[in-house]
């Protein structure tokens, strides 16, 4: 017998006989029991899964708890193992696709859902357009969640015509996220990426007083766009570390970011320093005529789409730096690229792009952008964080629990220290349209 298989059996008998589903009892949590999670293994003495039946040509998956209740597919291999322990608590079976392929397509994922597939863990490179709901639906799905905070891959409005719930991954990716954002901030302004190509390409001959001027930050307008939980959390990071002064655009009162800056301002006045201001600017053409650093921070829906245009980059200082760690669409990224063409003190910096994995031609000559891959919220905590959060919404879909009602604050299911998981999904976009219950209230209202 393989090895793998040795292992195989070994991790099918725990889960299939000491190791059952968790009780629903009257308390909020489920009881831990010690990580029964080993490096997933693939399962040979199993029949081909069902999916094959589908005549679409399968994809290689590796199995966790073989015998498990409900049948969970996830996409893509996760960071961390707490992922999967979330799962096979809730007595699920589930299914990794190994495919050596970044991106699959809904031909690839309608084959790994198959004909009997209670729950889906997807990413927001994949497509979960209403084809994929209904496939999910007749293979009998009843929920699915995004591996991501963003969740604008996915049709909401059919998976709640199929009665999906569909989870996203908010709070956790937020001060990771905005340190990327604070990197391109500080890369783009001293011109970090420039000058390291300029070593390494044999031309530096020594120090000049003029060489790689770049933009001051402390005592500038920070301009952002969106200030939800990761405008304020660059915010912060910028007033604290760089002393900027902030002015943003938000359909709403940033009432944390405000109510700090009042904090702070105080207490910098005692050290006998400056204070800081945060002004709610009216419109987004107001922030872009004064900001010396803008930072887009929303969501990308239909009102955000080519946010950023090409009028609209007209009215930028000339030397503004651009920093986008939200959506590519939110710039219309071919305007984007002309207009750093003819303003080379114009800097951008880059994480996302209109058609990734594509960027716009002409950009990566570009001097004046700093290009990345989409890595702001690269951290292994926050990714294996993220995952977590994603099987803890499929968990809790599939055992009916209610929807976590601190949307802000989903760490009681990141603690590694608690003994016991929050007995909720910790967050449903579409809970409110599919009338799901909210932990800790009836009928809508607080218990
Ligand atoms: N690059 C990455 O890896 C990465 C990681 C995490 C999140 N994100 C992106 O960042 C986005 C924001 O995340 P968040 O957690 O801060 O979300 P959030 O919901 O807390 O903040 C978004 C803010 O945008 C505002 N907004 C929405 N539409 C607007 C409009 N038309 N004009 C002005 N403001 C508007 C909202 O009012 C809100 O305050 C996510 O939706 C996601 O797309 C990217």
């Amino acid at each position: 017998m393989s090895h793998a298989v040795q292992l195989c059996r070994a991790h099918a008998t725990i889960t299939g006989g000491a190791f059952t589903s968790p009780t629903r009892g009257s308390t909020n949590t489920v009881p831990r029991p010690t990580p029964k999670t080993m490096p997933p293994q693939g399962d040979p003495l199993l029949p081909p899964p069902t999916q094959r039946s589908n005549g679409l040509t399968p994809l290689p998956v590796l199995v966790q708890n073989p015998t498990g209740r409900f049948r969970v597919i996830s996409t893509k291999p996760l960071p961390g193992t707490r992922w999967i322990d979330a799962l096979v608590e809730a007595d699920c079976r589930v299914e990794i696709c190994t495919a050596p392929k970044t991106i699959l397509s809904p031909a690839d994922i309608t084959a790994l859902i198959g004909d009997r597939c209670d729950g889906a863990i997807g990413q927001l490179t994949e497509d979960w357009s209403g084809e994929l709901f209904a496939a999910l639906r007749r293979a009998g799905g009843r929920a699915y969640s995004n591996m991501a905070d963003g969740f604008n891959n996915v049709d909401l409005a059919a998976a709640t015509r199929y009665g999906i719930p569909v989870g996203n991954t908010p709070g956790i990716a937020s001060e990771t996220t905005a340190e990327l954002a604070v990197a391109l901030t500080l890369a783009t302004a001293r011109r970090v990426v420039e000058a390291d190509h300029f070593m390494r390409d044999g031309k530096y001959d020594g120090w000049l007083p003029t060489r790689f001027i770049g933009n001051p930050l402390k005592g500038r307008t920070l301009g952002i766009l969106g200030a939800g939980r990761i405008g304020t959390a660059y915010a912060r990071m910028m007033m604290e570390g760089h002393k900027m002064n902030v002015m943003y655009y938000d359909l709403y009162q940033a009432k944390k970011l405000e109510s700090f800056t009042a904090v702070y301002s105080s207490f910098l006045e005692s050290l006998g320093e400056a204070p800081l201001t945060c002004t709610r600017a009216g419109s987004v053409e107001e922030v872009l005529t004064q900001a010396d650093v803008i930072s887009l921070h929303v969501i990308l829906d239909d009102s955000t789409r080519h946010l950023i245009n090409m009028e609209r980059l007209e009215l930028m200082k000339k030397d503004a730096i651009l920093i986008n760690i939200s959506r590519g669409p939110v710039i219309d990224e071919s305007a984007l690229v002309e207009h750093l063409k003819a303003n080379p003190l114009f800097h951008a910096g880059l994480d996302v792009f209109e058609e990734e994995p594509k960027m716009q031609p002409g950009l990566e000559s570009l001097a004046n952008a700093i290009v990345v891959p989409h890595i702001a919220s690269a951290l292994m905590f926050t990714r294996a964080g993220m995952a977590t959060l994603a099987a803890c919404n499929v968990a809790g879909a599939l055992q009916g629990f209610p929807v976590w009602p601190h949307h802000d604050d989903v760490m009681p299911f990141l603690d590694e220290t608690a003994s016991s998981l929050p007995q909720a999904c910790p967050s449903i976009v579409n809970a409110k349209e599919l009338g799901l219950a909210v932990m800790g209230t009836v009928n809508g209202s607080a218990k």
